[in-house]
């Protein structure tokens, strides 16, 4: 159980994977997992998303997109608003994932952009940051996570959850060990400290992606500054995805 005040908070971002087929089958492994001991949210791809809200609509689990665009309608093919989030069902957004960062040149201002509009239409944003393993190699592990933290947040959303994702964690099995990953987010903490107050930094969860599985989720959530998980391969299996909620509990 992470040691703080903080309800856990795990997400399975399940990127380009599954069909509408397994997504019902998984919610309703997850939703015969009975009451678990943190808040879940699962990030479908958007073919998905109906499905997925669809089948969670009478429980607790959340549904959220993997993106969204900064506007409200317009001629962007192949985005999607937050409006038509909503409209699917869902009431968060990933914002700033490193695949959308990399994959589609994402600038920090344009995360920013995104986390406002994400909160336009009431979803939470779940805000992500992490360092190139070159960056960590160079030593520019806490420049760069200062520099995407003050980007998304100078004017932007003021209700928001940040998600601490190690690029070299990402998919690659090598997860952060829980000291480097700890000594992340409490740097994270004290930057918000910084930026939000005390309080409102003491209250924010940090949730950490990378590479986590049923086997590593325990000793990371020990951790202080660890209040949860954002999931990605893992969270693909109802299972383990149910094994890493449940290592959040006292009793795992
Ligand atoms: P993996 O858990 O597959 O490393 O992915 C992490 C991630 O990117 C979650 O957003």
């Amino acid at each position: 159980m992470s040691p703080n005040q903080r309800r856990p908070l795990v997400g399975g971002n399940w990127k380009m994977h599954l069909l509408r087929d397994d997504a019902q089958r998984f919610c309703g492994t997850l939703l015969a997992g009975g009451v678990l001991p943190a808040d879940v949210v699962i990030f479908p791809s958007c073919t998905l998303l109906q499905t997925v809200a669809d089948a969670l609509s009478d429980s607790e689990v959340g549904c959220g997109g993997q993106d969204i665009h900064p506007e409200e309608r317009g001629a962007h093919t192949g985005d999607v608003s937050g409006s038509q989030l909503v409209d699917a069902g869902c009431s968060w957004v990933l914002c700033g994932h490193s695949e959308r960062r990399q994959d589609h040149g994402e600038s920090d201002d344009l995360i920013r952009q995104k986390a406002l509009s994400a909160l336009r239409y009431g979803l939470t944003p779940l805000i992500c940051v992490g360092e190139t393993h070159s960056e960590r190699q160079a030593g520019r592990t806490f420049e760069t996570l200062e520099r995407q933290l003050r980007a998304a947040l100078t004017e932007g959303p003021a209700t928001f959850t940040l998600a601490y994702e190690p690029i070299w964690a990402i998919g690659t099995g090598e997860t952060a060990t829980p000291e480097i990953a700890q000594e992340a987010h409490a740097f994270l903490r004290g930057l918000l400290a910084e930026m939000l107050g005390d309080i409102a930094a003491d209250a924010k969860r940090i949730l950490y992606g990378g590479s986590v599985n049923p086997q590593n989720a325990a000793d990371l959530i020990s951790k202080p500054d660890l209040d949860g998980f954002l999931v990605g391969g893992a969270s693909l299996d109802p299972e383990k995805f149910l094994a890493i909620i449940r290592s959040c509990g006292s009793d795992s």
